[in-house]
Parts: C-alpha cells; structure tokens; sequence
C-alpha cells in the first residue's frame, strides 16, 4: 500500500487523470482539448467550445450544425419549469434558484438510465443549452416582464442577451456575450468541477452533479469575484480616489478582487480576452469611464505589489464585471453566468469520470477522542460550552 499523506484541500494532490484542459500557470496558458484559449475565443462559438468539450475534437461543418441545432431547440423553458421560476421565493439567490431548476429539470425530460459507464449525452445536454434561458426568465419575472421564447437563429450568447432583454443585441454585443461562455466554459480540476466528479462517480444523474457543482461555484471562494470587483468600483467612487483606497486596503492587509489567481503567475490569458473585449464595446459604446477607471486602478495596484516583490497581475474576473455591466446584465447574474458557461465543461468532466470510474473515498485523518465510556443521560453533568450544532 502506497504511503498515505495528508494535504489541507487536496492541495497538490492528483485525484484523476483527464484529457480535457491543460493550464500552464507560469505562462499563462490556458488549452481546452489541446486547442489555445486565445484560438477558441477569437475563432468558436460557445456550441463548438462545448462540443470540443464533449467530443474531443473540434467538429466539422455538419456535426457543428447537427450539434447546434439540438442545443438551440432545447433552449426553451417548459411551462412547470416557467411557474417554478416565477414562483421561486424572493429571498433565494439566483445561484439557488439554478441549482433548484436544473434538479427539476431532470423530472421534466424522459428519465435516463444512468447506471452503467455511460450517460446520454443527447438528453443532458439540454441543461447546458437552458441555464442562460432560465436565468433570462428569472431576471425578467421579478422586474414583472413576461418571458422571452428563445430563437433558434442566435449563438447561445446572442440568445441570452435576446431573452433577458426582449430585444436582439447587436452582433458585435452577442458575439462579445458569447466569447465570454466560451472563456469560462472550462478550468480544469477546480472545487465546483471536482464536485461535479465525485457525484459522477456515485453514477448519480447529471443533474445531480451539475446542481452540486452549482452548489460549490456559489462560494464566494470560488464563483463572485466579478460581483466584488464592481462592489469595490462602487466603493471606491471615484478614479481620484483610486491611490488613497489602495493605500488603505493594502495597508489593512485587504484582498484587492480581480487580482492574483491561484494557478496562473502571469496575467491570465482570459483576462487578455475579456480586457479587449472591454474596449470594444466600450469604445462603441462611448461609455469609457468604467474602462479607464479599471485601466488606472490595475497600473496603481501592480505598481504597489512590484514595490514589494511580489507581481500580481489581474485574472479574468477583473475585467468580466465590466464587459456585463456594458451589456446591462445584473450583477447579481454574473456568477450564475459562470456557471451556466462552466456546465460545458462539469458535464465533460462528467463524462470523463463516468469512462474509466472509480468511486472517489479518501480517507480523513481521525483528530477526535479515543473510544470512550458511554455516561446514561442522568449520569451526565452539565457541560459549559455551547452547543456547535
Ligand atoms: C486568488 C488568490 C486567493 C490567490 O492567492 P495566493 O495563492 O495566496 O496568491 P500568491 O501566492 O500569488 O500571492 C502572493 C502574495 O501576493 C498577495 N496577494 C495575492 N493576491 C492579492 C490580492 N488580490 N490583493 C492583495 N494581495 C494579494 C498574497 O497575499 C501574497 O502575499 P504574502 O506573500 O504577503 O502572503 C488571491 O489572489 C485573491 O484572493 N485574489 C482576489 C480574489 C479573486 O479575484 N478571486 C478570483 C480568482 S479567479
């Protein structure tokens, strides 16, 4: 039996093996299927992203059209699925109401057989096609507007921003919308898609895992980064103020969001992307406050950190907050989004496990009493501390 070790969060640990993304942190790359980051958001739509996703190859002209046309017409939302929406209470969060829905999706379609090492593919894809479209039916049921029907003739992107607004974007909005799906489609063996595994692993549903996952993404370790950026713009006010409040946090030791990332140790390829993408609209737009504020504050925080030795360089959700809030979407729907991207890849990643599986059962390091004498109930004396739980 090899050695056992013990690593706080897995840390450092390899708890599979996959074929589906590769990260080079030191050099801030980013490959799904082998295939670059930068090559997929300039040249893919979030359909191909998520069939290379699935299928381990990018596909051809007619498997593109064939698998883009069973995503788009499962774009829409049953009639159950519509009242469960609407009737999701008001102080629940977006987050749980996705993880609700996609559990109840799953009584909404045929049931599938999933106990054996394979899933049907053609029946779960659905969830990813209708995560956008049933955050687009949230959004508008509680500012009182009626649902948008999805069509069938927009990118997954483009649809999302015609559903949630009831009017269709320009191209260049839905093609912006859409490349950011495709960023955050996948990211490797992170807390939500090794969630996603280890329901996998049981040969519980799809749906099982993935509304785990969303579960996971909901941390604010993990997804809502993007939401803190823009609560920090809001906070900091004004770009005169940017030194000051940077003097302080740092100062006080604080977290500046958007910056630094666990993996990469060079600016993150995604925020290249997203950071471009910014501009565009932006410029187009003439609303170029938010860009320049972010511009100056990422120059002022990095300045500060080379002072001291240590470069830290934004990651993706540094500029993500601004290229929705340029495109009127809610802040409170940013980390939803995320997920409803990220199903591409949990549901690869889902796949994968079910392949070659084996239940994932690591141990954990006993740190509790040594067996010890029952004491009866009226034996017992009164303890001191509070009750934890
Ligand atoms: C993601 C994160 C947890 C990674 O942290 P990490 O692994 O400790 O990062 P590093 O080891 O590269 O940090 C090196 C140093 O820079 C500091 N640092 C890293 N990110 C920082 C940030 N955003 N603000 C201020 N200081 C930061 C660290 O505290 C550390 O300082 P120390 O040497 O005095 O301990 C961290 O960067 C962070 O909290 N970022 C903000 C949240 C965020 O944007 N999350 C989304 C990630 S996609």
């Amino acid at each position: 039996m090899a050695e056992t070790t013990y690593a706080k969060g897995l840390e450092g640990v390899i708890a599979a093996e996959s074929e589906i993304c590769q990260i080079d942190g030191a050099n801030g790359k980013l490959y799904y299927r082998g295939y670059s980051i930068e090559d997929l958001a300039a040249h893919s739509s979030f359909e191909e992203a998520t069939y290379l996703l699935l299928n381990k190859h990018l596909p051809s002209e007619q498997e593109l059209k064939e698998f883009s046309a069973r995503m788009r017409e499962s774009r829409g939302l049953a009639q159950p699925v519509l009242d469960m929406i609407a009737g999701f209470p008001s102080g629940g969060s977006p987050m749980e109401l996705l993880q609700s829905v996609i559990a109840y999706l799953s009584g909404t379609v045929e049931h599938q057989i999933q106990h054996s090492d394979t899933c049907n593919c053609r029946r779960t894809l659905h969830q990813v096609a209708q995560m956008t479209s049933v955050l687009a039916a949230y959004h508008r049921f509680r500012e009182g507007q009626d649902y948008v029907a999805p069509r069938a003739d927009l990118s997954q992107g483009a649809n999302f921003l015609y559903m949630l607004h009831g009017k269709e974007p320009t191209p260049q909005e839905g093609r912006i919308f859409d490349t950011c799906l495709v960023l955050h489609a996948e990211h490797g063996f992170n807390a939500s898609t090794f969630t996603a595994r280890v329901v996998a692993s049981t040969y519980s549903t799809c749906y099982c895992s993935i509304s785990a996952a969303i579960g996971a993404l909901a941390g604010f370790l993990h997804g809502g980064a993007n939401e803190r950026v823009m609560d920090m713009v809001d906070e900091i006010g004004s770009k005169e103020n940017i030194e000051p409040w940077l003097d302080k946090a740092l100062a006080a030791k604080r977290k500046v969001m958007g910056m630094g990332h666990r993996v990469y140790k060079a600016k993150d390829p995604r925020a290249i992307v997203m950071e471009n993408m910014m501009l565009d609209l932006a410029r187009q737009r003439g609303e170029t406050y938010l860009c320049e504020f972010l511009e100056q504050f990422e120059k002022a925080f990095r300045a500060r950190m080379e002072e001291k030795g240590k470069p830290i360089y934004p990651n993706v959700d540094f500029f993500s907050g601004a290229v929705y809030t340029l495109l009127g979407i809610p802040r409170d729907l940013f980390t939803p989004i995320f997920a409803a991207a990220r199903s591409s890849g949990w549901l690869a990643h889902i796949l994968e496990q079910r392949k070659d599986n084996r239940l994932f059962r690591p141990k954990c390091l006993y740190a509790g009493p040594e067996p010890r004498q029952y004491v009866p109930l009226k034996a017992r004396r009164a303890t001191t501390g509070a009750a934890t739980a």
